[in-house]
């Protein structure tokens, strides 16, 4: 089964993830997820019907405490939230995540048995430098370092040249690297960077690649709808 997933990021006001949420038209060969800013976590999650489920798009790796702005695994879980995503390049390369940081929350999260989407990907300069599947590689050790179950873990690859910036990798270059990760641990991976309806079906049939992580074009339900339609014609 593809994965589609939709990672609003920091954006929306309250009606519109809602009308967003109520928009979206999940179909049964398709598992459809969306990650909504933790603030309209509650409301967006009440709202989607069935068929779509919710995350968190960062946690702590602590379940409670002194640590002002955070939200937690728990928390997630109380109000219905079955994903978090957790490594995404915002979170490594705007906010320092480390390897190890990702790793606790990994742990954290499957801990409260949610489900884990976890974000790697290369910088330009590591691409072009020859370094990209180095990168990847401890980055993909490293997060799940000490983790014998994986069987709630994806991973989602997603070269940080190519998110948001409209340059997406090629369907080749998405297929090499989801092979590669393949290799290393036998978990779905999803492919994540300037996704849209024009690129989705190339991308999307290639044989490793297990489903989409889709930012930009998962802030339209007309787009998002497209993208699951075109997943459900290949799942
Ligand atoms: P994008 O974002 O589709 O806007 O490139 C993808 C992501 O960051 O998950």
């Amino acid at each position: 089964m593809k994965v589609v997933a939709g990672n609003w990021k920091m954006n929306l006001t309250l009606p519109e993830a809602v009308e967003l949420v109520k928009s979206i038209q999940p179909v049964s060969s398709v598992k459809v997820i969306v990650f909504p800013p933790a603030l309209f976590a509650v409301p967006v999650t009440r709202h989607a019907c069935r068929g779509i489920e919710t995350g968190v798009q960062n946690i702590h790796h602590e379940d409670f405490g002194a640590y002002t702005g955070e939200v937690s695994a728990p928390m997630a879980v109380s109000i219905g939230m079955k994903y978090a995503l957790v490594g995404h390049s915002e979170r490594r390369h705007i906010f320092g995540e480390t390897d190890e940081q990702v790793n606790l929350k990994v742990k954290k999260a499957l801990e409260h048995g949610l489900k884990v989407i976890m974000c790697v990907g290369e910088t330009l300069q590591e691409r072009e430098s020859g370094r990209a599947f180095e990168v990847v590689e401890r980055q993909v050790r490293e997060g799940l370092k000490g983790i014998d179950d994986l069987s709630s873990v994806m991973i989602a690859y997603e070269p940080v040249w190519a998110i948001g910036t409209g340059k997406n990798a090629t369907p080749q270059q998405a297929q090499e690297m989801h092979e590669f990760i393949k290799k290393i641990v036998d978990v779905p991976v999803l492919y994540g960077g300037s996704v849209k309806p024009s690129n989705a079906r190339e991308l999307l049939s290639q044989k490793d690649v297990d489903g989409v992580l889709v930012g930009g074009a998962s802030l339209k339900a007309d787009s998002f709808n497209e993208i699951i339609r075109i997943a459900s014609e290949l799942s």
